[in-house]
């Protein structure tokens, strides 16, 4: 038996020992950048260079940003996320080849299957990977072509006009201060839901919706998501497999299962192809059973995963691009006149009916989005995994498999030297020749090359028609709880306000 005094000399050593073995752990692969002359900054012990984001003080983008500033003159920085480096690309040239030119090195995102084993709705567009990646991809891309488009469009008018309806509501005595981050959550879940799924989703006027409910869980950071993001990061996700974790609660998977399986249900007694995103998935189960496909591809998960991820990656972004585009309209009253001018205008001259094409038609509307996507990105960061060796041209720097490579949007579209005076809400940007004058790799609100947002054109036509909407029947100030300049939330993976936007509300008469 081991005597007290002995126990005494033990225990310290005991944990003097596994405070070193952490240690060594958490830091085994620091000398990374040194070794191959990368330039970085030295990592905080444990936590690398994203200490204020895991612990809550500081927004990972801003976090990102303060680095690539310190970098000017460089085409990439080092940095370790965690454990784990990560290459951070500011030349743009760099960022197009990883994103579109070099795409066959650069096909993945992070994540892997391992610590999602028993996430049902892991498979989706988002996450997979390699052949599969590119088999699903090919299957949906149809879903938003011009014509499927325009054929929505009549769906997405229902919710432009229920809208319009609810503002009025919030406004009844001619003016009203409304949250426009709730406001267009609602908006852009009750268009995707019917829209894609043809769903009548009724969050605009119904204030506790389980789709409100189930859609905000999966953006919310809980301390359970962020403990399984951190043990992720740390190497430590097959203790999440072993004891059967997921990320995100319950409801959600419970929730978007239901969802996907009751409007198989109802879809089958129904004799007209409503041509939308379900009836896109019906059909590829189908015709792979009916050829009796050797690989089954669109098994139940992978279809309920792909559904999940076309509500979840619509709503929230779209619904973030239009709330900030009201925030700086509300902030920039001369860009707020000349938009409404012109929305009139082209209402006028079409017996102020919307339609794709008159959506289209609105040039300074689309400059005025893609200037608020440019300060304000809802994916504030691109992320992609080296898929096979990669030479940095005009260096002596190979990448190995496996690399994480981070393109900093939001750092690239404050940029100064392709932005001037970036903190600027300037339209004026996006005109036809200011485009065309800036690099490839400077403006990726949506990604770039085959992996680029598959929702891009519905998103653009949503957001936009909603915004048309607003602005030819309100005007928009700020008010006192307007927060100015907005605080990131920074929990947040995507560039979420810390307090939501609210905004003075004025009919126009
Ligand atoms: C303003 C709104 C939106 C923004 C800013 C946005 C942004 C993005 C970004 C930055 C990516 C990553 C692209 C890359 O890695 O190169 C992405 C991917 C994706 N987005 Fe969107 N998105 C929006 C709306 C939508 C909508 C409405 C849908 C679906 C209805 C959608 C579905 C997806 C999917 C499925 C992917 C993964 C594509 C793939 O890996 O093949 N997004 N989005």
């Amino acid at each position: 038996m081991i005597c007290f005094s002995c126990w005494l000399e033990i225990v310290p050593i005991a944990a003097i020992a596994s405070a070193l073995l952490t240690y060594v752990y958490c830091t085994r692969y620091y000398g990374h950048w040194t070794a191959l002359g990368v330039p970085h900054t030295k990592p905080a012990p444990l936590l690398g260079h994203f200490a204020g984001p895991t612990m809550g003080r500081e927004s990972g983008t801003i976090t990102v940003d303060k680095l690539y500033r310190r970098f000017t003159g460089h085409r990439y920085f080092g940095v370790y996320q965690l454990r784990h480096p990560m290459l951070v690309l500011r030349d743009p040239v760099l960022v197009h080849a990883v994103l579109a030119t070099e795409f066959s090195s650069f096909h993945d995102r992070m994540m892997s299957r391992t610590s999602f084993e028993h996430d049902g709705l892991f498979n989706s567009l988002v996450n997979l990977r390699g052949d599969k990646w590119k088999a699903v991809r090919a299957k949906l891309s149809p879903t938003f072509t011009v014509a499927k488009l325009k054929a929505m469009f009549a769906s997405l008018h229902v919710c432009t006009g229920q809208l319009a309806d609810k503002l009025l509501l919030l406004t009844s005595g001619g003016q009203g201060i409304v949250n426009v981050t709730d406001i267009s959550s609602k908006f852009t879940i009750d268009t995707i839901g019917r829209c894609a799924f043809g769903i009548n989703c009724n969050t605009l006027f119904d204030s506790n919706t389980e789709f409100q409910r189930a859609g905000q869980a999966v953006f919310t950071p809980t301390r359970k998501s962020s403990v399984l993001n951190f043990m992720r990061l740390v190497d430590l996700g097959w203790l999440v497999d072993l004891f059967r974790l997921r990320s995100m609660p319950d409801l959600v998977y419970e929730f978007y299962s239901n969802l996907f399986q009751d409007t198989l249900e109802l879809r089958k007694n129904e004799k007209e192809d409503r041509n939308d995103f379900v009836s896109i998935l019906i059909k590829l189960r189908n015709d792979e059973k009916k050829n009796n496909s050797r690989v089954e591809l669109f098994t139940d998960d992978v279809l309920a995963s792909n559904a999940f991820i076309f509500f979840a990656a619509g709503f929230e972004t779209t619904a973030s691009a239009m709330s900030y585009c009201l925030y700086e309209l509300a902030l920039n009253q001369d860009i707020q006149v000349e938009l409404r001018k012109q929305i009139q205008h082209t209402l006028n001259e079409n017996e102020g009916i919307l339609t794709y094409d008159v959506i289209k038609d609105m040039k300074y509307l689309d400059m005025v989005l893609n200037e608020t996507l440019r300060m304000h990105p809802p994916g504030p960061g691109l992320l992609r995994v080296c898929t096979k060796k990669f030479k940095i041209p005009d260096s002596d720097i190979t990448l190995d498999t496996g690399m994480k490579v981070l393109i900093p949007t939001y750092s690239l579209h404050h940029d100064p030297a392709y932005y001037p005076n970036p903190e600027l809400f300037d339209p004026l940007r996006f005109t036809e020749d200011n485009k065309a004058s800036r690099p490839n790799g400077t403006f990726l609100p949506f990604g770039d090359g085959p992996r680029i947002c598959i929702g891009l054109r519905f998103a653009l036509m949503e957001a936009k028609t909603g915004l048309a909407e607003i602005i030819s029947k309100f005007e928009i100030f700020p008010c006192k709880y307007t927060k100015i300049p907005i605080k990131l939330n920074p929990r947040s993976i995507l560039l979420t306000p810390n307090e939501p936007i609210s905004l003075l509300f004025k009919q126009i008469v």
